[in-house]
């Protein structure tokens, strides 16, 4: 049982590296951000109310959020570990969680931040499986289609230069403090996000302590 945040900038790679170490170690990814995106495309009420804040790369409202991420906490498979991609975001956040869970790991994707900009806006997703790709660094086989469902690959409307602005801005002010937060209760792991995608899951697994994972057959 392990609980784990990531936390770090916009583009940082915590999505990309969640997923994979969530599926090898057998945690629940719980990334706020694909909830809230799950939300909007559903047109549910909360969805409806956050897509305006999201479409800009405003926070959302903490009580919306903390609704969709209670709701995902409960669910079977959160009870074996996981790793909380997108939250806290702020101090509010962090002290509500606190009061929710205990946290055993803060991971603090730390990168340079001129790369973020360009591994954003050439970031695509499947929209049927969730699989990250990116145009410049990690692109599908086929132009334009997801590699495990053939399906064609999207943009996010957030990842436009503007809003991609305005979420570098957010990170900065409000959520960047929780770092100095995590380090003085000790449980801040800072791992060099910059290199190849293996290259930051195996610095990720052992800051969290797992071993390295098995090689899969190609
Ligand atoms: P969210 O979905 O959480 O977005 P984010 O934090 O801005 O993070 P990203 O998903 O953009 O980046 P990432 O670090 O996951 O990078 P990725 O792995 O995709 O939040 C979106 C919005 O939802 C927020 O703006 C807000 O409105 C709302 N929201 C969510 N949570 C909230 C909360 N708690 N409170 C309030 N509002 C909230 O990688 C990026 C790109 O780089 C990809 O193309 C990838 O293929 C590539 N890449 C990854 N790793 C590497 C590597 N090592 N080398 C080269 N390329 C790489």
């Amino acid at each position: 049982m392990a609980r784990i945040v990531f936390l770090g900038p916009p583009g940082a790679g915590k999505g990309t590296q969640a997923a994979e170490i969530a599926r090898t170690a057998g945690w629940a990814h719980l990334s706020t951000g694909d909830l809230l995106r799950a939300a909007v495309r559903a047109g549910t009420p909360l969805g409806r109310e956050a897509d305006g804040y999201m479409r800009q790369g405003l926070l959302v409202p903490d009580d919306l959020v903390l609704r969709i991420l209670k709701e995902r906490l409960a669910e079977a498979d959160a009870r074996s570990g996981f790793i909380l991609d997108g939250y806290p975001r702020n101090p509010a956040q962090a002290r509500t969680l606190e009061a929710i869970t205990p946290i055993d790991h803060v991971v603090y994707f730390e990168i340079p931040p001129g790369v973020l900009v360009e591994r954003l806006t050439q970031r695509r997703h499947c929209p049927s499986c969730g699989r990250i790709y990116n145009l410049a660094t990690l692109p599908p086989k086929r132009p334009g289609v997801c590699d495990v469902e053939g399906a064609t690959l999207l943009q996010r409307t957030d990842d436009r230069p503007e809003a991609v602005t305005t979420r570098l801005a957010a990170y900065r002010d409000q959520t960047a403090p929780l770092l100095d937060h995590y380090r003085a209760l000790g449980l801040l792991r800072t791992v060099d996000a910059a290199g190849t995608p293996e290259e930051v899951t195996r610095r990720v697994r052992a800051a969290v302590g797992l071993a390295a994972a098995p090689r899969e057959p190609l």
